[in-house]
C-alpha cells in the first residue's frame, strides 16, 4: 500500500517538473525587431533578413533573398519565425528603395559654328544614370545663332526622382567669312592639284579636301581643313535613317551615338584620349583633329538602346551583338562602309570598329563589302594613311 502511494506521489512530482519547465518556456517569449520600413538607395545590397535584429527565443524560417534594389519604390517584404514551442508568426516590413544620384552629363564643353549656321545642341550629348531610365536632356540659357559672340549655356538633365544635373558649355558663334566667289578660286589655280594613286585612281586636292575617283578621303594621310563641315550630309542622314528602318523590320534597333564631330571637338576628344593613354596608343584608335571622318559628315557611330547597360557602346563589347552583325552584313546595301575592318590596321591605320561606318554610296560599298570580306578604301584606292 505504502509503494503504491509512493509511485503515485512520484508520478504527481514528474507532471510537475514537466508543466513547470513547459510553463517556463512558454514564457521566455520570442523577442525581435523589425523596423516596419527600412530606406536604402537604389542598387544597394540587401537581404530579406537584414532588418531582423535582436533575435531572442525564436528561428527564422524564411530562406534568406537578396533583395531586388534595381528599381525605385516600395516592395513588401514577409519573413516567418518559429517560437521554442513550434508556434510560427508572420511578420510584415516595407522596403523602400530611393534614388538621390543625380545623372551624369557627357558632352562637349565647347562648340563652334558660323554665323547663321543651324545646330542642334543635343546631338553629340549623352546622359547616364544609375537609375537606367532613358533621360533627355535639356538646354537652359540663351543664344543667337545670327550673333557673333559666345554664349555660357548649360545642359540639364534630371531623372524620374529629381535629381538634376546641370553642366556648364559654352557656344562660339563665329563671325561668317565672306564667300570667295567663283572667280577668286579660279584666280588662284594653286589651289587645285591633281595625282594618280598606286592603283591607278585619279587624285584631286581642291582647297585642301581630297578626293579619288570623286570619293572624299580623310585618314591619317589625308586631312580637311579646320573650318571643314557643320553636320551630317543630308544624303548620309536620309541614308542612314534608311537603314535604320529596315533594320528595325528586322528587329535590330540602332541608332547615331556620335555623328559629325568638328575639328575644336576632335582636337579636344584626341587630347583628352593622349592626356590618358599617351599619343601612340591614342594614335591606334583616335584621329588627330582635322583626320577624322566624323569631321566630313559623312560618318557615324553607331549604337543600340537595346545594350543599354552593357557598356557596349563606342567599344569592343559591340563586336560581338546582333546589332554590329547585322551592320556588317547589310550597311552595304545602304551606301555604308564598315570604315576599320578587322584585321586592316596596317591599311587603314586604326584597330577594328564594328561601330563606324562611313556613307560612300551603294556603288562603291557593294565593291568595298566584297561578300562580306570588307576592303578598305586604302586598299582599294592604293593610298595610304600614315602621319
Ligand atoms: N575613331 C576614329 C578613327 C576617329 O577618331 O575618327
Ligand atoms: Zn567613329
Amino acid at each position: 500500500m505504502k509503494k503504491k502511494k509512493i509511485i503515485i506521489i512520484s508520478i504527481i512530482i514528474i507532471i510537475l517538473i514537466i508543466s513547470s519547465i513547459l510553463i517556463f518556456l512558454n514564457y521566455q517569449e520570442m523577442e525581435v525587431t523589425i523596423k516596419e520600413k527600412i530606406e536604402v538607395p537604389l542598387n544597394s545590397k540587401l537581404t530579406n533578413l537584414d532588418n531582423i535584429t535582436n533575435l531572442k527565443n525564436g528561428q527564422i524560417i524564411t530562406d534568406e533573398k537578396t533583395i531586388d534594389t534595381s528599381k525605385i519604390g516600395e516592395q513588401k517584404i514577409n519573413i516567418s519565425i518559429k517560437n521554442k514551442l513550434g508556434k510560427v508568426k508572420e511578420y510584415h516590413y516595407t522596403v523602400n528603395v530611393y534614388d538621390d544620384e543625380k545623372p551624369s552629363i557627357i558632352f562637349s564643353k565647347e562648340l563652334t559654328i558660323e554665323e547663321g549656321q543651324n545646330i542642334d545642341l543635343l546631338k553629340d550629348v549623352k546622359v547616364e544614370d544609375n537609375s537606367q531610365e532613358k533621360i533627355t536632356p535639356s538646354v537652359e540659357g540663351n543664344y543667337d545663332i545670327n550673333e557673333p559672340g559666345k554664349y555660357q549655356l548649360y545642359y540639364v538633365a534630371k531623372d524620374s526622382s529629381d535629381n538634376e544635373a546641370k553642366e556648364e558649355f559654352t557656344l562660339i558663334v563665329k563671325e561668317k567669312k565672306k564667300e570667295s566667289s567663283q572667280n577668286d578660286s579660279l584666280s588662284n589655280p594653286q589651289e587645285t592639284k591633281t595625282f594618280t594613286t598606286s592603283k591607278g585612281f585619279k587624285g584631286v586636292i581642291k582647297d585642301g579636301i581630297t578626293y579619288i575617283d570623286g570619293y572624299l578621303i580623310v585618314n591619317k594621310t589625308y586631312s580637311l581643313p579646320s573650318s571643314y563641315g557643320t553636320s551630317l550630309t543630308s544624303t548620309t542622314k536620309n541614308a542612314f535613317n534608311k537603314m535604320q528602318a529596315a533594320a528595325k523590320l528586322d528587329g535590330i534597333n540602332i541608332y547615331i551615338a556620335s555623328g559629325f564631330r568638328s575639328y575644336q571637338t576632335q582636337n579636344r576628344l584626341y587630347n583628352n584620349y593622349v592626356a590618358r593613354d599617351g599619343k601612340a596608343k591614342a594614335d591606334t584608335y583616335s584621329a588627330r583633329p582635322g583626320h577624322s571622318e566624323h569631321q566630313s559628315g559623312l560618318a557615324f557611330d553607331i549604337c543600340s538602346h537595346d545594350l543599354d547597360g552593357q557598356n557596349a557602346c563606342i567599344n569592343s563589347n559591340f563586336d560581338n551583338t546582333d546589332q554590329a552583325k547585322w551592320l556588317a552584313q547589310n550597311a552595304y546595301k545602304y551606301g555604308f562602309i564598315l570604315r576599320y575592318p578587322k584585321g586592316k590596321t596596317n591599311e587603314t591605320g586604326y584597330k577594328y570598329e564594328s561601330w563606324h561606318f562611313r556613307y560612300v554610296g551603294t556603288d562603291l560599298s557593294t565593291k568595298l563589302y566584297n561578300n562580306g570580306d570588307w576592303l578598305t578604301m586604302e586598299n582599294y584606292f592604293g593610298i595610304t594613311s600614315e602621319y
